[in-house]
């Protein structure tokens, strides 16, 4: 937790007595609208095709844009024609660097700049520089679709190459090791590991690889977007709705409250919904041609101009005693992030939490690659880190002839291995027993290519998987409470189709002592209290922790305005409590009055409060994770190769589950992402050109139906007594951890040990 201990020399000094552990959440363990099956309030628009989104937005005279994208990866732009395309049918402005206007840049998001949204540093079609394959040359806007993306290809673009660095391996000589990743210090050791390594009684040491990983949201990148007068409206597709509206309003020289950014409904966004440069593009010319613009980018542009995941090489050391208790646990690497991209991909993160062990190296290094800045992409860095140091573990087990179960069980941690920081709460040794046991784990034979059937041998694997705790310290939240009983809650936050709404609203009756029914969530504009972005699994414990400090305030409000003619006159907020719609005397549950009647004496229809949630302190003294029991059944053609994910189960250690329906959808999502991961997703570069060459799903292999077996998803459901509802991220937990249980799966069925994504059947025969 070397986070606290930068904040605490930037604070200077945390009072002990600010550090939550006293108090814990009184909704935790109480049983109420929290945990039950709610189905997704938003559901039946979905079902039906009403929920419209950004870029089925229908305006008034809307014009339509294409994009013409870079074909190199460095130069200079020496010839832009544009006469052609100004000529075509229908086109009513070709925009280039020549008359774009003048915008500064967008400054880039990070863990010191959490208000920034932006996920490329790069300037936006403002020179004649080419910096990626990819990068945006021109935009074409006509009346249709067609004759827009017609125009575009009448563009004639010629260009003086430069030198470009776009491979790899040749890039290795001159990593950077940057100071820090997102929320530890990067090169972190304790002891001496590498001689701990030289003299370990068993030991394995390893390179592993991934590939880069490229987003595939149902729905592509969209805006649609209008101006009145200095006036801006976005529709937009992002998990940043406040965050864009500040970033546009800086960038245009517009005041805040002059750009409204709505995102009521988002089909997909893993990390790649944020901001790019499609946003400015439309603004700029709907603003040029006094028009809406509709901008959604096609979706080879997606690959191309909106990053992904990094690849990674990584070594992985173990080193153990006879025992098999770790000595030795080294974890570095590479991987690509050129300085004008945002996501370090920490893919050591989770090693550094997940074992004890006599000593630790860890560190990683970045390769600045002229491509499309990469960018977070569902537990990015952990995903990735947990196929390395999961398949290590592995290869030690085997190596050791211990199973792989037990073997991680005897290295449990007590208290988080580097600092000694205790944990919130952490039950993975519970996990790996309820899964070992649900999964049926004694079947599987201790030996490779054991168990047979037919051509097909069959393997059994685990793997673990853990992802952060992140409570985001800054969002705004109104609870707006009516006479009859009816509460608004409003933040500018995301629903990804995660069910965002749906858990709050049960969280909002719960904490006000209101029937579903009463409650309104709304979310998804920038004109309401301003939310952070919706990643990093943070969203769900950031607006818990809004609504109760809203409630908190309310409470006082509302004995404020009871005054001396109520029975609960003379009360305190601490004496009361939100219950049975109004407020109840603690000590004396016959003093009580609802709200309405509260209201209704003070002589007022409403009452409405704003509040920000208490600063995420937990965080300071509690190591705060997630962690997953992963396992895995295959089946592997002796054959041809063939790889079959027959079975997988997962066991979540994430706090209080506040929707089961929900909660099993989102984790379930999350492992077949992983499976993705495990057998087809990779990125195919041309280190020549710096192209990626499979721009698009016929190509870029995503799993379907046939590909994603019977997933079995349970937890401990074990709450987290230092947040709030006890409940942790669960976004991107899912997916941590499966590609490392397919691959160990592999191995005992075959006896192959693959150490490179994806396990394509070339690499099994
Ligand atoms: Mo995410 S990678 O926090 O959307």
């Amino acid at each position: 937790n070397t986070l606290i201990e930068s904040v605490r020399k930037v604070v200077g000094w945390v009072p002990e007595r600010w550090l939550p552990g006293g108090t814990p959440d009184p909704l935790i363990g109480r049983h109420g609208a929290v945990g039950t099956q709610l189905a997704q309030l938003d559901g039946p628009q979905k079902v039906r095709g009403a929920a419209r989104f950004a870029a089925e937005v229908p305006l008034e005279g809307l014009c339509y844009a294409a994009l013409v994208n870079s074909p190199v990866t460095r130069g200079r732009i020496t010839r832009l024609d544009t006469a052609a395309a100004e000529a075509a049918p229908g086109v009513l402005l070709v925009l280039t660097y020549r008359n774009m206007p003048r915008l500064g840049l967008v400054p880039l998001m990070g863990v010191t700049n959490l208000g920034a949204v932006g996920n490329s540093a790069l300037p936006i079609l403002q020179d004649d520089q080419i910096r990626y394959n990819g990068q945006v040359m021109a935009l074409v806007l006509a009346e249709t679709q067609q004759q827009a993306d017609h125009a575009a290809r009448l563009i004639d673009l010629s260009v003086d190459t430069a030198p470009a660095l776009s491979d790899f391996q040749a890039a290795k000589p001159e990593a950077r090791t940057p100071a820090s990743i997102l929320v530890e210090r990067n090169e972190q050791s304790a002891g001496d590991a590498e001689a701990a390594l030289r003299q370990a009684a068993f030991s394995t040491d390893a390179t592993y690889t991934t590939p880069g990983h490229n987003h595939a949201a149902i729905e592509l990148h969209g805006v649609t977007a209008h101006w009145t007068g200095n006036r801006l409206v976005l529709h937009d597709a992002t998990q940043a709705v406040a965050p864009t509206a500040a970033a546009l309003a800086k960038l245009f020289g517009l005041r805040r409250e002059d750009v409204r950014v709505l995102s009521p409904f988002v089909g997909g966004g893993f990390g790649a919904k944020g901001f790019w440069d499609h946003q400015v593009l439309a603004v700029a010319a709907a603003r040029m041609v006094d028009r809406p613009v509709r901008l959604m980018l096609s979706r080879e542009a997606v690959f191309r101009m909106v990053g992904g995941r990094s690849p990674t090489e990584q070594r992985v050391a173990i080193g153990a005693d006879a025992e098999g208790r770790f000595t030795a646990l080294i974890h570095t690497g590479y991987s690509v992030m050129p300085p004008y991209s945002a996501s370090p991909e920490q893919y050591t993160l989770g090693t550094r939490s997940l074992y004890r062990a006599q000593s630790y190296r860890f560190g990683q290094k970045h390769l600045d690659l002229d491509i499309v800045p990469n960018t977070f992409m569902r537990a990015p860095g952990e995903s990735v880190g947990s196929f390395a140091v999961e398949s290590a573990v592995d290869e030690l087990a085997h190596a050791m002839d211990i199973d792989p179960v037990e073997l991680r069980l005897r290295n449990e941690p007590e208290t988080h291995p580097l600092t000694g920081t205790p944990f919130s709460q952490r039950a993975l040794a519970t996990a790996w027993r309820q899964g070992a046991d649900r999964f049926g784990w004694d079947a599987r034979s201790t030996m490779p290519r054991a168990r047979r059937d037919g051509e097909w041998l069959l393997g059994m694997g685990c793997a673990a998987g853990n992802f952060p705790y992140v409570r985001m310290p800054s969002g705004a939240l109104r609870i707006r409470l009516t006479r009859d009983g009816q509460a608004t809650l409003s933040t500018s936050a995301q629903d990804m189709g995660m069910g965002t709404a749906t858990v709050q609203t049960q969280h909002a009756a719960d904490r006000l002592g209101l029937p579903l029914d009463a409650i309104t969530f709304e979310m998804g504009d920038s004109d309401l209290p301003a939310a952070p972005v919706a990643g990093g699994s943070s969203q769900t414990v950031s607006i818990a922790a809004a609504i109760a400090a809203a409630a908190s305030k309310l409470t006082v409000e509302l004995l404020r305005l009871a005054g001396n003619a109520s029975p609960l006159a003379g009360l305190r907020a601490g004496e009361v409590r939100l219950a049975e719609g109004g407020l109840v005397c603690i000590e004396d549950p016959t003093r009580r009055e609802t709200y309405g009647d509260i209201l209704t004496r003070a002589g007022r229809d409403e009452i409405s409060v704003t509040e920000t949630g208490a600063p995420p302190l937990e965080i300071f003294k509690y190591a705060m994770l997630s962690h997953s029991a992963n396992f895995c059944e295959v089946r592997v053609s002796d054959v041809t190769g063939e790889l079959r994910v027959t079975r997988l189960l997962g066991v979540f250690d994430v706090g209080t589950i506040l929707n089961p329906r929900m909660a099993v959808s989102q984790l379930r999502g999350g492992m077949i992402m992983g499976l993705g991961m495990a057998l087809s997703e990779e990125v195919l570069f041309d280190e020549r050109s710096g192209r990626i060459m499979n721009p698009g799903l016929a190509d870029y292999h995503i799993p379907a139906h046939l590909d994603v077996p019977e997933i079995d998803v349970t937890w401990t459901g074990i709450p987290d007594p230092r947040s709030p509802l006890g409940a942790r991220g669960i976004g991107e937990i899912g997916i941590t951890g499966v590609a490392a249980a397919i691959a160990n799966a592999v191995f005992n069925a075959t006896g192959k040990r693959l150490r490179d994504l994806p396990l394509t059947l070339d690499r099994l025969i």
